[in-house]
């Protein structure tokens, strides 16, 4: 693509890196002086409580440890720590799916994570590094419970609101959680939705490490209390104290875990730490977001992912900044929510996904031409590849032509934005992710550490390991070391392999094509084709079944599920909902296939490997290229293409 967009840099003037020729100089300094660069920053950055002894320590690889033997405490570093200056700030700036509006402020929101700090402790006996599930809605209650946990050294683990009760018991059990938070419910496009019944039956059997729920009231609508486990979150908080000493915590105690999907097996339980990750939220905050102490900041993600994780609440408050919390969805009432919410807060920054950006753009072209957008400065991007067609709407129409587009690529497993435009200093190319970020070593290579040539497609890959990275897979640090360090090598050594594929164009820019995996990429949320298929098998009628991603308009792609019966009579339009049904029940709405094809057999060789490859051709009704002659029934590819195309 040859558009290259040139920020308006008069607009970034306060920016930490202002030029190309800036982010040049931060990148040599990083490889001349790798581990010294890094210290430097977390010297700058992080209110420690102890000094850190090493800076990197590399001799148990790939457990690495950054700033080991250095104490702090992240709520401290998120909260506390701005207390003197910004007291009065709004720090979290909350929106209600019905419009209502509540602020906190810093001072407001350290008291809020006191009591709660509190509560955990006394009403909960909650202590550091017992693990706490929490299965919220968007509400401030969420992120002051990630910050009490903080506070006191337990280890969170946030569950999606949109996962069923078996997702959720799943995550339960493999956490080993002590305590579950929840709430009765909250509000979505003027209806109340519960959650409160999905954690009762999450916790039917299976959960006994399970001693308390503690639960917000959101929507007020009847839930069950079960006596002596249940309790209410707004009648304990009214007796707590609003003071809290921080645990002090070292760099590498885990600061949380959240679950994601892989290509096999169950979703892993990705462990980050304490210092490392917070020192990197702030960086990317700082230099990606260009955040400024009079900005207001709006990240539309959830708190369920990591992208809610990392830039709703602990990069931006560690930043000290404005973060808006949105309870909603972007397309209630009308198309036009997020643009009149922008012009209302006077939003500087708002970081979305593709996903929003092409329904938004699809449901409401001039919708935004209503609205006075004039405040934004930056446009975020995040979770999947964007479009060229999506990108120039959001370019011109959101950003007037006058906005830096920050295409950020990471992962759940980065903690942090790896590749991205930096907005005062980056030429930026429509649906391209530019540049790895000062400090991160991510290069496109071969399996051997060959970087790939102009063009040409390879792995996407991380040489170096950095403060912000996954730490372990909780419970299977085998899975860890084979999962990320086991495809890639660079001058002989394992080095970290995110899955995707990449390729550098003739001006060394980087876009990534897509996940190299079985794992599809669903409205920019990840899931397992491996999860999605034992949920399938689950139906008795199933006999087998292979899913792949197929390329959807809106969602960038959906679910595409190749199925045999175990009685081929059994095939109907009513057998597809019960399916979709059980896959609700297993792993949520989320997982839902779009569309499914009853086949006689699946494609597969003579030792019984699935043939994915060929599914995924047919899918897109591409020619099959690959070599069908291996196949145990070769014949079968024509069958299968001649059923979807009906
Ligand atoms: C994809 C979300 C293209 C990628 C933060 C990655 C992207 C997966 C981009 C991680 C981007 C994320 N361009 N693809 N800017 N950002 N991805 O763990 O496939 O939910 O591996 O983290 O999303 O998804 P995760």
């Amino acid at each position: 693509m040859s558009d290259i967009f040139n920020p308006k840099t008069e607009r970034f003037d306060r920016a930490l890196i202002k030029s190309m020729s800036e982010y040049k100089d931060l990148v040599a300094e990083f490889d001349n002086d790798y581990e010294g660069t890094w210290a430097k920053f977390a010297d700058e950055k992080i209110d420690w409580f102890k000094p850190y002894d090493k800076v990197l320590d590399e001799s148990n690889a790939p457990f690495y440890k950054w700033f080991s033997g250095g104490e702090m405490n992240v709520a401290h570093q998120c909260v506390d720590r701005h207390l003197e200056s910004k007291k009065d700030k709004t720090a979290i700036l909350f929106e209600g799916d019905n419009g209502d509006k509540k602020t906190l402020t810093y001072g407001e929101l350290a008291v809020e994570v006191n009591k709660t700090a509190n509560m955990f402790k006394n009403q909960f006996d909650i202590k550091k590094g017992d693990r706490v599930v929490v299965y919220m809605p968007m509400i401030t209650e969420a992120a002051v419970v990630m910050l009490a946990c903080a506070k006191i050294g337990a280890i969170h683990s946030i569950v999606f609101g949109g996962f069923s009760a078996e997702a959720l018991r799943d995550r339960i059990i493999d956490a080993q959680a002590k305590l579950v938070v929840t709430a009765d419910g909250a509000f979505r496009k003027g209806k109340p939705y519960m959650l409160k019944p999905v954690v009762d039956q999450a916790l039917k059997h299976g959960c006994d490490c399970v001693q308390n729920v503690c639960v917000v009231e959101r929507n007020g609508e009847e839930i069950t209390w079960v006596e002596g486990r249940d309790k209410s979150y707004n009648e304990l908080i009214k007796n707590e104290s609003t003071s809290c000493e921080p645990e002090p915590m070292e760099s590498e105690e885990p600061l949380f875990l959240l679950y994601t999907s892989g290509s096999t097996g169950k979703p892993k339980g990705v462990q980050h730490s304490s210092a490392g990750y917070i020192l990197w939220a702030q960086m990317t905050m700082e230099w990606v977001f260009d955040i400024q102490d009079d900005d207001t900041y709006w990240c539309t993600a959830d708190i369920g992912w990591i992208t809610g994780h990392t830039y709703i609440v602990y990069g931006p408050l560690a930043a000290g900044a404005t973060t808006v919390m949105f309870e909603g969805v972007p397309t209630f009432p009308d198309a036009g929510r997020c643009w009149k919410m922008v012009e209302e807060y006077k939003i500087n920054q708002f970081y979305t996904a593709p996903t929003a950006i092409r329904l938004l753009h699809k449901m409401g072209e001039n919708e935004p031409d209503k609205y006075d957008l004039s405040s934004l400065r930056i446009l975020g991007t995040v979770g999947e590849p964007i479009d060229p067609p999506a990108w120039k709407w959001y370019y011109e129409k959101i950003g007037g032509s006058n906005c830096s587009i920050v295409d950020t690529y990471w992962q759940t497993e980065t903690g942090g934005h790896v590749i991205s435009p930096l907005p005062a200093a980056t030429p930026i190319k429509p649906a391209c992710a530019t540049f790895p970020l000062p400090g991160i070593s991510a290069e496109v290579i071969e399996e051997d550490g060959t970087p790939t040539e102009v063009g040409e497609k390879g792995f996407m890959c991380i040489t170096k390991p950095w403060p912000s990275m996954i730490r372990n897979i909780w419970n299977d640090s085998e899975r860890f070391k084979t999962s990320y360090f086991g495809d890639c090598k660079k001058d002989g050594k394992p080095v970290y392999f995110s899955g995707d594929g990449a390729m550098i164009d003739e001006d060394g820019y980087i876009t990534i094509t897509g996940r190299t995996d079985d794992v599809i990429n669903v409205s920019g949320h990840r899931m397992g084709t491996a999860e999605v298929e034992a949920a399938i098998k689950k139906h008795d009628k199933v006999a087998a079944v292979a899913v792949v991603g197929k390329p959807h308009e809106i969602k960038g792609e959906g679910i595409f599920a190749y199925i045999v019966l175990k009685d081929a009579n059994d095939a109907s339009e009513d057998l597809k909902v019960e399916i979709n049904k059980v896959i609700k029940a297993e792993i949520g709405a989320i997982a839902l296939c779009d569309a499914m094809a009853f086949v006689p057999d699946l494609p597969k060789t003579r030792s019984g490997k699935i043939m994915r490859r060929i599914l995924r051709s047919i899918v897109k009704g591409e020619a099959i290229t690959q070599d069908t002659s291996t196949l145990e029934d070769p014949s079968i590819v024509g069958v299968i293409e001649g059923i979807v195309k009906l």
